[in-house]
C-alpha cells in the first residue's frame, strides 16, 4: 500500500519511522512545507502530487488545523483514496461533510489516534457497538489538563506554576487555550459520542468549561473534603435523546479517575452488556499517536470503513441536574460554604454553563459524588 503523508511534524515523522521497512505499506510521498530529503519517499509541496497520483492508495493527514487540512482530505476522498487522520478538530468540525463522502466513495476513513492518542479507544468503541448498546462515554481525555490538575493536587503548585511546568516538559503549547479551556476534550467527546451512538451531535449544544480559573485555594478546599478535581467529559444516551458536556468535576479520592497521574488519560464506556470498561494510557506523544495511525493503516488494508454508520443530526439536551462547587459571584441557592467557594443546590448543566458564560472569571466543578 503506497501512502501519501500530509505533514512531517510530531505525528507525521513518527508514522514515517514506524512504517519504514514494513513490507505491507510504505510512505512514498510526503507533503511538507520545508525542503527535506528522505531515503525512501519523495517530498512534495503541492497536494495535487498526491491526490492526482494513481499509485497512492491511502492518504495520512497529520498536519492539524482545519484549513487546508479539510480541503486536502476532501480532495483525497473525492479521488477515491482511503484516509487516516489524527486530527480531532477536523473530524469533529466537518463530520457532516466527510462522512457522507466516505459512504458515497466506499472508502476507509479512520481516526483512532484523534481520541486518546495511543489508546485504541475509537477502535474499541467500534468493536463494542457491534454487540451492545453503548449508554455512556467519557472521562479524562486531555493529558495537559490532567498534568496541571495532578501537580496542583499532589505538589501543591499554583495553576500558573503547574502550567509553566507542563510547558517546559512539552505537554502544553505556548498558547495553552485549546487544552485548558477544554476545547480538545470537547472535540474528543463529540467524536466519541458520534461513534458510540451513531449520531452527529450538534457541537453548539455541547457546553464546555475548562480549568483556566482554578486556584490553589480551590484545590485545598477539595482536599479537605477528600475530593480531587479532574476535567471530565460526558456523552450519554438519555430517555429521549443525548446529553454531552465537558466540565471540571470533583471525584472522591479512591475513585479510578482520582488516581490518574501526570499526563495520562482514562477513558470509559458503559454498555448494557459489558457495563463499565475503562482504557488507560498515553493520550499523546509521537510514538503512541503514530502507533495508532499505523494500526489504522492496517485496518485500511483489511477493508474496514468508518467506525459507525453516519447517523442524523442530534442536539444534546443537558437538563440533567447536579450540585456544583462555584466560585465567582454565585447568587443562586447554595447548600454549603467551603470558604473559597460554595456548593450549590442541584442545578441543570445547561443553566450552570450559561451562568459561567456571564461570569468569565468564575470557576465551576461538578460534584460527582
Ligand atoms: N502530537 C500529539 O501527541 C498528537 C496526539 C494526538 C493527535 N494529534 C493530532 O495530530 C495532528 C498533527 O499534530 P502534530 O503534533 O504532529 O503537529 P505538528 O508537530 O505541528 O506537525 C504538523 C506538521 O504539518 C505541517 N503542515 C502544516 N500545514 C501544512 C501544509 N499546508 N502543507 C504541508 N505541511 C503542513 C507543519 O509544518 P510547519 O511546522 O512548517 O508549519 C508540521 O510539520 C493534529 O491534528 C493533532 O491534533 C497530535
Amino acid at each position: 500500500m503506497n501512502i501519501g503523508l500530509l505533514g512531517f511534524g510530531v505525528v507525521g515523522r513518527g508514522v514515517y519511522e514506524i512504517t519504514e521497512g514494513r513490507t505491507d505499506m510504505q510512505v512514498t510521498k510526503v507533503l511538507c512545507l520545508e525542503d527535506i530529503q528522505l531515503p525512501d519517499a519523495e517530498a512534495v509541496k503541492d497536494i495535487k502530487a498526491i491526490v492526482e497520483d494513481p499509485s497512492i492508495h491511502t492518504v495520512v493527514e497529520a498536519m492539524g488545523g482545519l484549513h487546508p487540512a479539510f480541503e486536502f482530505v476532501r480532495a483525497a476522498l473525492q479521488a477515491g483514496k482511503h484516509v487516516v487522520t489524527s486530527n480531532k478538530a477536523l473530524v469533529c468540525a466537518f463530520y457532516d461533510e466527510l462522512l457522507p463522502l466516505v459512504r458515497e466513495k466506499g472508502v476507509s476513513f479512520r481516526c483512532t489516534a484523534a481520541v486518546g492518542g495511543g489508546i485504541g479507544w475509537l477502535s474499541e468503541l467500534e468493536r463494542s457497538r457491534r454487540v451492545q448498546t453503548i449508554t455512556q462515554v467519557g472521562g479524562i481525555m486531555n493529558g495537559t489538563c490532567n498534568y496541571i490538575l495532578d501537580n496542583m493536587t499532589t505538589q501543591g503548585l499554583s495553576y500558573e506554576e503547574a502550567l509553566r511546568q507542563a510547558q517546559a516538559l512539552g505537554y502544553a503549547e505556548a498558547n495553552p487555550s485549546t487544552d485548558v479551556d477544554g476545547i480538545d476534550t470537547w472535540h474528543k467527546v463529540i467524536l466519541s459520542s458520534n461513534i458510540a451512538f451513531g449520531v452527529s451531535l450538534d457541537p453548539k449544544t455541547v457546553p464546555v468549561a475548562g480549568i483556566r480559573n482554578i486556584t490553589a485555594q480551590d484545590v485545598e478546599a477539595f482536599k479537605a473534603h477528600r475530593l480531587v478535581c479532574k476535567l471530565i467529559s460526558t456523552g450519554k444516551r438519555t430517555e429521549d435523546g443525548y446529553s454531552a458536556y465537558v466540565q471540571p468535576t470533583l471525584v472522591k479520592q479512591g475513585q479510578p479517575e482520582a488516581a490518574v497521574p501526570m499526563n495520562y488519560n482514562l477513558i470509559t464506556f458503559l454498555g448494557d452488556t459489558s457495563e463499565r470498561m475503562s482504557f488507560f494510557g498515553q493520550g499523546a506523544g509521537r510514538y503512541p499517536t503514530a502507533y495508532n495511525v499505523v494500526q489504522d493503516l492496517v485496518d485500511v488494508l483489511s477493508g474496514k470503513g468508518f467506525y459507525a454508520p453516519y447517523g442524523g443530526k442530534a442536539a444534546a439536551d443537558n437538563g440533567e441536574t447536579m450540585r456544583y462547587y462555584v466560585r465567582g459571584g454565585w447568587d443562586g441557592e447554595e447548600s454549603e460554604n467551603w470558604g473559597s467557594g460554595v456548593i450549590t443546590e442541584p442545578v441543570s448543566v445547561d443553566a450552570m454553563h450559561s451562568w459561567l458564560k456571564d461570569h468569565p472569571d468564575g470557576f465551576i466543578a461538578a460534584v460527582a459524588c
